[in-house]
């Protein structure tokens, strides 16, 4: 009975001991929860500080200072702007099209509109050329490719197959049509048929003629003709003194910058006729041309077409010399731009031949810019071809420009080669990119 009674005592006193522990471990339990809660607590916090600042205060940051210059936006705009030929990368998500949003994998796509390419950090090509393996493309501006279409950029055309394939041998031969002497009584109405066929041509006219029609020349300046100098009066500068050389070309320059804004920047002297000097003191290209229509003998239409037409000069570079004070060469010229056209052609000025060309006009004398002419070294300032080589590999994308030059069918074989060299080609910077894209859509992630 003692026993069990002390017994009793002592599990009595166990009792307390045990609750006691208990209740302290349970207190450092609930202690311990309260620091991990609080813990998990500041963490949420300090993210969600970084999130709202990137999502919400950084934007709006941006959007009211503008991107600073350390942004890496910068970047990308950068690589766009040095080749405002190349295609760019957009965000699928900013894309309307919703059927580029459902295409989950990588490559190549194709849908009503047409196909199109997904990269691996999803976002798409779009407005202007991208080589993928090897292949260029052009992509549009809902960044779908051309096919079996033209594109024209500044003064070149280019041609992409059907599968979307640039054909660098494939451009239109280009011409410049040249008129002198004018302007005349009938150029508002050859200035109707440039507009009609959307073409356009280049017009050496005289001071003395300007004076007589002022206000052609806007409008030869609207329709994107090239307004070059003729002289004062027709003489024939190397019977001139070189005094009165310059007078001749600065009286016209003067007269021009009064009726249009501008001088001008190419000249050709009267009858074709000149000299080193003569060229020096005028201080502008000459001009001459490689066929001659002879209007002036025949002044008459079909005579005028014929001659043309049949010229041995006439193809790719080549300058007629025609002369718009004559009622039959401007009804020629109605006849002639349509039948130029469906050859082929394009009319363009001399400047926009010469830069087609890749010729920086010099002070020196041009009569074509036939490709012959170009190879042989015959022309001052052809730049010749560039000798970037490229590499194409899987998703490296090269930028290219600055091809398609046109040529005949024959030399197809060399064309690979040829086009390789005059590109200038950019290695596209993949790392930059996907960097530039996370900075300037990161206030549209959803966390
Ligand atoms: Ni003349």
């Amino acid at each position: 009975m003692h026993r069990s009674l002390w017994e009793e005592k002592g599990k009595k006193s166990m009792d307390k001991k045990a609750l006691r522990q208990s209740r302290e471990r349970k207190r450092r339990q609930i202690r311990r929860r309260k620091i991990i809660r609080a813990v998990v607590y500041l963490l949420g916090a300090v993210l969600l500080v970084i999130f709202v600042s990137r999502g919400i205060v950084k934007p709006i940051i941006r959007r009211i200072f503008g991107s600073g210059p350390d942004d890496s936006n910068t970047l990308r705009t950068e690589a766009v702007e040095s080749d405002p030929n190349a295609a760019i990368r957009r965000p699928l998500k900013r894309v309307t099209d919703t059927e580029k949003l459902t295409a989950l994998t990588p490559g190549w796509h194709e849908n009503a509109e047409g196909r199109w390419y997904q990269n691996t950090d999803r976002t798409y090509f779009a407005g202007g050329f991208m080589s993928i393996d090897g292949v260029q493309y052009y992509f549009n501006e809902d960044g779908y490719i051309v096919r079996d279409d033209w594109i024209t950029l500044g003064v070149k055309d280019y041609y992409f197959d059907e599968t979307g394939s640039l054909e660098p041998q494939r451009n239109h031969p280009l011409l410049a049509l040249t008129f002198d002497d004018g302007p005349g009584p009938y150029t508002n109405r050859l200035l109707d048929a440039l507009e009609k066929y959307n073409a356009r041509a280049t017009f050496f006219m005289l001071g003395i003629q300007i004076e007589e029609y002022p206000d052609i020349l806007p409008r030869m300046q609207e329709l994107g003709c090239e307004l070059g100098s003729h002289t004062w009066n027709h003489k024939d500068l190397t019977t001139l003194s070189l005094e009165g050389v310059k007078e001749q070309f600065r009286d016209t320059d003067d007269l021009m910058l009064s009726v249009c804004g501008q001088t001008a920047k190419i000249a050709r002297p009267p009858y074709g006729s000149w000299n080193d000097d003569v060229l020096e003191t005028a201080g502008k290209p000459f001009i001459n041309w490689c066929v001659d229509s002879m209007d002036w003998s025949y002044k008459d239409a079909q005579k005028d077409y014929e001659s043309i037409l049949s010229a041995d000069g006439l193809g790719d570079g080549a300058i007629i010399l025609m002369h718009d004070i004559y009622e039959p060469t401007v009804a020629c010229v109605e006849m002639l731009i349509p039948k130029l056209q469906e050859m082929g052609y394009k009319l363009v000025t001399v400047s926009e031949l010469a830069e087609a060309s890749n010729v920086d006009l010099q002070l020196a004398t041009y009569t074509n810019f036939w490709k012959s002419s170009l190879e042989a070294g015959d022309v001052p300032g052809y730049r010749g071809t560039a000798t970037t080589e490229s590499s194409y590999e899987p998703f490296e994308f090269t930028i290219s420009d600055g091809y398609g030059e046109y040529r005949e069918e024959e030399s197809t074989e060399d064309t690979e080669d040829i086009y390789e060299d005059e590109s200038e080609e950019e290695e596209y910077q993949e790392e930059d990119s996907s960097e530039a894209y996370d900075e300037e859509y990161s206030e549209e992630e959803s966390w």
